[in-house]
């Protein structure tokens, strides 16, 4: 018996089954002999296999065929890291290479009212990730899987940057920080999508401000003439105004399109901001977006960046967009509370290094466009404590927005409405978009104004005699009038027009 020759003698009944299904009849298998020529009883494998059409390459073709149909379905194999750690608002991971910034999923145990917490990384120390969660977390476990979520088409250049839904659909509604509605209207069907962080333009291709917006406050319009693509802060202390400024602003303004960010607000107050404040006349042509207080501080300073991108769309169609955002130091804070919990030093009250690289970042991105483009005026509210000037958020707001209208209590506590402190505010760029004449007036007024505030007391107990100061018996004459030009009513439109020759009357 010759090696490489199959035949039946010598193998068991089991081997000679084996042996059939991988290379066919064997020689001696009757019906096969018949049908070979005699002298060939026993063949070589080479020969068999050219005569049965290689059934065992046939066979190991259809695993092959299977595997492959079976992983066509099967999903990519997906890297998973592990949670080592949850102290405070951050968690930590290992095994997972990802961008500061770029989203992941944690699994929660069976059971949980949701199957997944979500997350973004905020940083990393070697090869820990920092994770701050966006959506509630009760019960995680240690050790739980953490996973990536997909991230952008590598073809497309903002790739690995969140996208949000932006687009014309979404005017009149109201979403929150991810772009998903909450008003109950339905899906947004909004087709388009913009990364969260927008391109940086060019500080020589900005058009500068030199057209005037109407705003529809006479205090405003008037005495500190806001320009279009200007950026202006809303500065006071709680529950001196703010928001109801913002809501007549965002009715009377001549402006296109409106973007409102609600930054770290009460959750009551977004309802009673767009019901009541905003009216339906004026979210029939804004876009809302929302993040309450009780949302993770990574959703409030994604929400801001969102109001941006909303803004920044609209701008680059070449529209005339009002921002309005309330507020700026909520945003702050939120950035305060990620700093801190992944390990910076605080320096000015709290607030780490990294919240005044923020602040400018997130400003810049309004104002003018390119030439003959669209412009994002923008209104950011600043809280300042207990009525300090000196926070070092509204410091630092202070020096990088084109203005400020301060709003004092005493004059809203004297239901002086809107409490605009026409002394500490300025707007920087009023100067050169107001005429001569306006402008002349508008000194005027803040003579006056400013002459009759310092002798207030004396006037006030009897001290102070008439005609010892031309001025300020001038100042004491008008001073009634020029009170009640500097109020307005809350559901009262003061345009520009109007109030600039009401300025005039006064003087004449
Ligand atoms: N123009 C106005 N006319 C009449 N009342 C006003 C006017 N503006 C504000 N108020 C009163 O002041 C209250 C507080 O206003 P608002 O909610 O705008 O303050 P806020 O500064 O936004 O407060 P918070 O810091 O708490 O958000 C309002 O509820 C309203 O009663
Ligand atoms: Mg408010």
């Amino acid at each position: 018996m010759v090696n490489n020759r199959i035949t039946q003698d010598g193998l068991s009944a089991l081997e000679q089954e084996l042996a059939r299904a991988s290379f066919g009849p064997l020689a001696g298998d009757e019906t096969i002999a018949g049908d070979l020529p005699d002298d060939h009883a026993a063949r070589t494998i080479a020969e068999l296999a050219a005569l049965a059409g290689n059934p065992h390459i046939d066979t190991w073709r259809d695993k092959l065929d299977a595997l492959k149909s079976r992983n066509a379905i099967a999903k990519p194999l997906r890297p998973c890291g592990r949670l080592t750690r949850a102290a405070g608002l951050v968690l930590e991971a290992v095994g997972l290479k990802m961008g500061v910034g770029s989203e992941c999923m944690i699994e929660l145990p069976p059971g949980s009212a949701i199957p997944t917490a979500e997350a973004e990384v905020v940083g990393f120390a070697g090869d820990k990730l920092f994770l701050m969660p966006t959506t509630e977390v009760a019960g995680l476990l240690p050790g739980a899987r953490v996973y990536p979520l997909e991230s952008a088409p590598i073809n497309d250049p903002m790739a690995g940057a969140k996208r949000l839904p932006v687009g014309w659909e979404m005017l009149g509604r109201v979403v929150d920080a991810s772009g998903r509605p909450l008003d109950g209207l339905g899906p947004l069907g909004a087709k388009m999508d913009a990364p969260l962080a927008g391109p940086v333009i060019n500080p020589l291709n900005r058009e500068p401000i030199h057209k005037v917006l109407d705003v529809g406050v006479r205090a405003i319009n008037s005495l500190l003439t806001v320009g279009r693509g200007q950026r202006m802060g809303l500065f006071a202390g709680s529950g001196v105004g703010k928001s109801v400024l913002l809501g007549t602003m965002a009715r009377y303004t001549s402006a296109e399109v409106i973007v409102i960010g609600l930054i770290g607000e009460r959750g009551r107050e977004v309802k009673e901001f767009i019901e009541q404040i905003l009216g339906e006349d004026g979210l029939a042509r804004s876009v809302v977006v929302a993040a309450p207080a009780d949302v993770s501080p990574v959703l409030r300073m994604q929400a801001a960046a969102y109001t941006t991108s909303l803004a920044e769309y609209f701008r680059d169609q070449g529209k005339h967009v009002l921002m309005l955002m309330d507020s700026l130091t909520r945003y702050a804070m939120a950035q305060r509370e990620i700093a801190l919990a992944i390990g910076e030093p605080p320096a000015t009250k709290g607030y780490p290094p990294s919240v005044f690289a923020k602040l400018p970042a997130l400003v810049e991105r309004t104002g003018n466009g390119p030439e003959g483009g669209g412009s994002i005026t923008a209104f950011y509210t600043v809280l300042t404590e207990g009525d300090d000037q000196q926070d070092p958020i509204a410091d630092s707001a202070r020096a990088i927005l084109d203005g400020h209208i301060v709003l004092n209590r005493s004059l809203a506590e004297a239901g002086h409405y809107p409490a605009i402190d026409i002394e500490q505010s300025i707007s920087r760029v009023m100067t050169s978009i107001i005429d001569d004449k306006h402008l002349e007036r508008v000194r005027l007024f803040k003579q006056m104004l400013s002459r009759y505030q310092r002798n207030k007391d004396l006037i006030n107990v009897g001290a102070y005699s008439h005609g010892r100061d031309a001025l300020l018996d001038r100042a004491i004459a008008l001073y009634p009038r020029m009170e009640s030009f500097l109020q307005q009513g809350f559901r009262e439109q003061a345009n520009f027009e109007p109030s600039l020759d009401l300025l005039h009357q006064l003087f004449e």
